[in-house]
């Protein structure tokens, strides 16, 4: 049995095994509604709520994070649910050469973050050619 997270996600559904179970969090009652009405599914569990709430059900062996808090300044908590061996993806990353110029001189402290975890190994990869997201998995040493 596999458990898996996404923060406003519904896309991961289509692609998940039957065993896996998902939970889908969003602090948007609209957004949660509008899922829920659209997704009928077994396997997955719909919340509405911060994405701190869910964290007691992991560690988890999957993680799509597409809240902007998460990604950010809770990032270290979202790493501690995440498990051993777990992966994690977040989208919407810009690659450096399409940096607008007042980007150029700023520190870029999310990218940073991610791709330095001594616990992760990450990379970046393009999805499309002006667009990236971080992939990484948890290898605690
Ligand atoms: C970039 S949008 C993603 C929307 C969704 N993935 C989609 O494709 O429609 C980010 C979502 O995260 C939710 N969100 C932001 N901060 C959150 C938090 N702390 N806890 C739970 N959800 C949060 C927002 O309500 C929003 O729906």
């Amino acid at each position: 049995m596999g458990t898996g997270f996404g923060v406003g996600s519904s896309w991961i559904l289509s692609a998940i095994a039957p065993t896996v179970q998902l939970i889908t969090v969003d602090h948007s009652k609209e957004v949660v509604d509008i899922t829920a009405n659209h997704l009928k599914h077994p396997n997955v569990e719909f919340v509405c709520g911060d994405w701190k709430e869910v964290m007691a059900k992991g560690p988890f062996q999957f993680i799509f994070a597409d809240a902007a808090a998460a990604k950010t300044m809770e990032g270290e908590l979202m790493l501690q649910v995440l498990a051993n061996g777990g992966m994690l993806l977040m989208d919407d990353f810009t690659p450096e050469e399409h940096f607008p110029e007042e980007w150029k001189v700023k520190p870029d402290k999310v990218r940073e973050f991610w791709l330095n975890q001594k616990d992760l190994v990450a990379t970046e990869i393009y999805v499309t050619p002006t667009s990236s997201v971080i992939l990484a998995t948890k290898m605690r040493k």
